[in-house]
């Protein structure tokens, strides 16, 4: 049962200028799993290294239970870290490498033959116990690698990139098996990715980190709804931004005047609308339906995707292809941009 909070945390490395994480500040409760979500570079497995103990911090500080940990060993830290390339013992069978934590805490043989075999069956890998980490896929041995992390009951549990080795449909059982095990040890965990619906699925709460600072920490849901700004909009795939000046309910922009939300960003600001808000052709005499023409389409499979314009703005619409059927390019449409959907950025 462990709470961490992270203080005003800062790591540059010796011989360079930038901090690659700079002054990160994160409060996780205890048994939430957070992601720690970021392109390649921007400060992920810094932050869990510091954490872990296998990195000395520049500046600030990390507290578990209100107690800081900064000079704890790693070793009674009570944290465990899983790579994204499981680092297993090649020369010790999947029962060994499981049991190693174990025996290194001195638990007995009897013992730990009882919880390895529960936790074989936890990470759905009976009959494997004897074969050596050579002999098993890359999921097998993911498997293998979150066993061994787990079956020491760890406080806080850091799992840095840990399906990115895997393909498209592992990764979704692994992810949805990592929730359930998460949520019924409820261990608190943190679990990097560079993977916005990795991250959106699987956590309680995800902090964005660009180049080494925190944009938002927030909801899943709130990424989509109410960005903070306009870098960590786009990388929560939104597309469209309009320039122009918002006052009281109203907004002003090239092509007319749209209703906003009572309490939007008041004055010049850019208008943001999520490509999957935006209705073709369905008006039915609500506000901010404007005339538009379609400039693009592309069928995605489970979506269309359409590029339409509207005066002098291009925007990005996401349908369910049957709705856009009869939609051609160079056709005129209604686009409706439902005011609740609507939300104002401060540039
Ligand atoms: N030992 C090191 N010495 C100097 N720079 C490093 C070292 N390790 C990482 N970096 C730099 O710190 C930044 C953040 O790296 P890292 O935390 O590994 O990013 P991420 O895990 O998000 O991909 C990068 O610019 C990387 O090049
Ligand atoms: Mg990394």
């Amino acid at each position: 049962m462990t709470h961490v909070s992270i203080k005003n945390l800062t790591k540059t490395y010796s011989g360079t200028n930038d901090p690659a994480l700079n002054n990160l500040s994160l409060e996780i409760q205890t048994g939430e799993l957070i992601a720690l979500l970021g392109p390649s570079g921007c400060g992920k497995t810094t932050t869990m290294k510091m954490i872990a103990g296998l990195l000395k911090p520049s500046t600030g500080d990390i507290k578990f239970n209100g107690r800081s940990i900064l000079n704890d060993k790693p070793e009674h830290r009570g944290v465990v870290m899983v790579f994204q390339n499981y680092l297993l013992f090649p020369y010790m069978n999947v029962e060994e490498n499981i049991g190693f934590g174990l025996k290194m805490r001195k638990v007995g043989p009897i013992e730990i033959k009882r919880r390895v075999a529960e936790m074989l069956k936890l990470v759905r890998l009976p009959n494997l116990a004897d074969r050596k980490p050579s002999e098993l896929s890359g999921g097998q041995q993911q498997r293998v690698a979150l066993a061994r992390a787990l079956i020491v009951q760890p406080d806080v549990l850091l799992l840095d990139e840990p399906l990115s080795n895997l393909d498209a449909h592992l990764r979704i059982e692994m992810r949805d098996l990592i929730r359930s095990l998460q949520k019924e040890m409820g261990i608190t965990t943190i679990f990097v990715t560079h993977d916005q619906e990795e991250a959106v699925v699987l956590a309680d709460r995800v902090a964005l980190i660009l180049n080494g600072e925190m944009r938002q920490y927030d909801t899943p849901e709130a990424f989509y709804k109410r960005p903070v700004d306009e870098a960590t909009a786009r990388f929560f795939g939104g597309r469209n931004f309009i320039r122009g000046n918002a006052l009281e309910q109203k907004f002003v922009g090239t092509f007319g005047i749209l209703v906003i939300p009572d309490g939007a960003n008041q004055g010049d600001v850019h208008l943001t609308i999520r490509p999957e808000n935006i209705h073709l052709n369905k008006s039915d005499n609500t506000p901010n339906c404007l005339q538009a023409i379609v400039v693009d389409k592309v069928y995605l499979g489970t979506q269309t995707r359409l590029k339409i314009r509207i005066g002098d703005e291009h925007l990005e619409a996401l349908a369910n292809p049957t709705e856009v059927e009869n939609i051609e390019i160079g056709n005129k449409v209604t686009a409706t941009l439902p005011a609740d959907a609507l939300w104002m950025l401060t540039p």
